[in-house]
């Protein structure tokens, strides 16, 4: 079973419930404050998804663009961001000229594509002189976060260490790539605690919420539920209330061309 890849198609209808839970106001500023107030003349979202972020930057150039394999995904953004010029394709492989674009970012996408180094070269080939890239996503090798889907779904932890690069593995990376410049800051923190029957009702614990979840096996995931059954039987026991916890950072890495 390969790890890396969880089925977009089957919980595009889903994904944006986090949108509706979280505001993710830090990687919003981060991305506005990336792409700057000049209005560069094209930028392109590589794993756009539905495209909350492309209407998140609608306005800010006169080429937006969006880019992501999956169908059902891509469906999803054609209907809500009618502006963005949006394409099937993987990121390992841009189909678009050499020079073509003054920004391109990617949101909680990185940790999917097969060859990083590959993308990082795609991206130096498409940006212009000047040009900068932005990836946001988690860092589950700074073992700063607490997060309740690693502790009751604990598989979880293994494969993000093994899809989710550390922050100074993509600087790196970056700068092999030929990006002149990398740098990397906390864009952002979800915190929440909440009762676990309203993230049951809510449809937080679902596989579709978050791809941790939507990679496991059948297996795993039921043996998971059934550890957060226990935990809140338990609790309901002692009269109290089981809530899960979720404390995580977001880190903003961003390559810059000479
Ligand atoms: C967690 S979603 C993030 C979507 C969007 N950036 C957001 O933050 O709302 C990850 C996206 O990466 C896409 N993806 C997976 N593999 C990819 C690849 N090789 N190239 C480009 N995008 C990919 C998925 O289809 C999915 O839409």
């Amino acid at each position: 079973m390969n790890r890396r890849v969880a089925d977009y198609d089957s919980v595009a209808d889903r994904f944006d419930r986090r949108y509706i839970l979280y505001a993710y106001n830090g990687v919003r500023e981060t991305l506005l404050d990336f792409i700057g107030a000049e209005r560069p003349s094209a930028v392109l979202e590589v794993g756009c998804g539905t495209g909350h972020w492309l209407r998140a930057v609608a306005g800010t150039s006169p080429i937006i663009a969006g880019m992501d394999p999956s169908f059902g995904m891509l469906s999803r953004a054609r209907e809500t961001t009618p502006g963005a010029r949006l394409v099937r394709a993987s990121a390992e492989t841009l189909p678009w000229g050499d020079a073509s674009f003054n920004r391109l970012f990617c949101i909680n996408a990185l940790h999917h594509f097969p060859d990083r180094q590959r993308f990082f070269a795609e991206a130096r080939r498409v940006l212009r002189p000047g040009g900068g890239l932005l990836t946001i996503g988690k860092d589950p090798h700074a073992e700063r976060d607490e997060w309740w889907v690693y502790d009751y779904f604990p598989e979880t932890l293994a494969i993000d260490r093994a899809r989710f690069a550390a922050v100074r593995t993509l600087r790196g990376e970056l700068a092999s790539a030929g990006f002149a410049w990398a740098e990397s800051s906390e864009a952002d923190r979800i915190e929440s605690v909440t009762p676990v029957t309203d993230a049951f009702a809510n449809g937080v614990v679902d596989r579709a919420y978050t791809s941790q979840l939507t990679v496991l096996t059948g297996e795993e995931f039921n043996a998971g539920i059934e550890r957060l059954r226990a935990a809140e039987a338990e609790c309901a026991g002692r009269g109290g209330t089981f809530d899960l916890v979720t404390d995580f950072r977001l880190y903003a890495t961003i390559g810059w061309l000479s």
